[in-house]
């Protein structure tokens, strides 16, 4: 088995991985090096596949110095909300520390317009080559905070093709998993990896 290395500080998306790529003969690892989640620099880029990319550039930095060999997996996710122009997209995570779930309600009070979506990308380093895979949730943000479940913005966003009303917020890991960006993003690298005969 070819080991895959995600670089992630977060143990539900490891789990999710090796679901993925176990399948085709990866044995997915958490990346680590001296035991720690390596800090990389995210690049203030405007879309998800720059920000991916920078990080396999990165994490290869980090794997050739320790000389290891292996193939390598990031994921990059944010929220973009259609009548803010994609905000707050890459700077997802810092947005929801800076104003948090309230500071979005309040910038969509007087909107009607509350489409949004969700964009994960994943990109793996494999053989000298990277390959991406993107998904999209689409949705709506709610009126109010909803459920206590998930993280991030999930208490404010409604799937389409949910029922009516209903936040990622209110959902258990398996039914958010029937709509998740991510869960597209990495079924995409699969399908890109599996006609390569990889
Ligand atoms: P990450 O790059 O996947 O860690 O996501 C960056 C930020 O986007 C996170 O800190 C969250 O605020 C937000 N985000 C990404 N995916 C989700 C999700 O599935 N639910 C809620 N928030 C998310």
């Amino acid at each position: 088995m070819e080991r895959l290395l995600f670089l992630t500080g977060n143990a539900g998306k490891l789990a999710e991985a090796s679901h993925f790529f176990a399948p085709l003969g990866y044995q997915v690892e958490q990346f680590l090096i001296d035991g720690k989640v390596p800090e990389i620099i995210e690049p203030q880029a405007d879309g998800l596949r720059a920000v991916a990319t920078a990080k396999i550039q990165q994490a290869r930095n980090l794997l050739e110095t320790e000389g290891i060999n292996a193939a390598i997996l990031v994921e990059d996710a944010g929220l973009f909300i259609d009548t803010l122009n994609g905000f707050p997209g890459v700077y997802s995570a810092s947005v929801l520390q800076q104003i948090g779930l309230s500071g979005i309600l309040q910038l969509l009070a007087q909107k009607d317009n509350r489409g949004a979506e969700f964009r994960a990308c994943a990109a793996i380093f494999v053989n000298g080559e990277i390959h991406f895979g993107e998904g999209i949730c689409r949705g709506l943000i709610s009126l109010d905070e909803q459920g206590e479940n998930g993280f991030g913005y999930d208490p404010i966003f409604c799937p389409e093709g949910g029922s009516k009303g209903t936040t990622f917020g209110q959902m258990n890991r398996a039914e958010k998993e029937q709509f998740s960006h991510r869960a597209k993003a990495l079924e995409s690298v699969k399908i890109e990896l599996d006609a390569l005969g990889r």
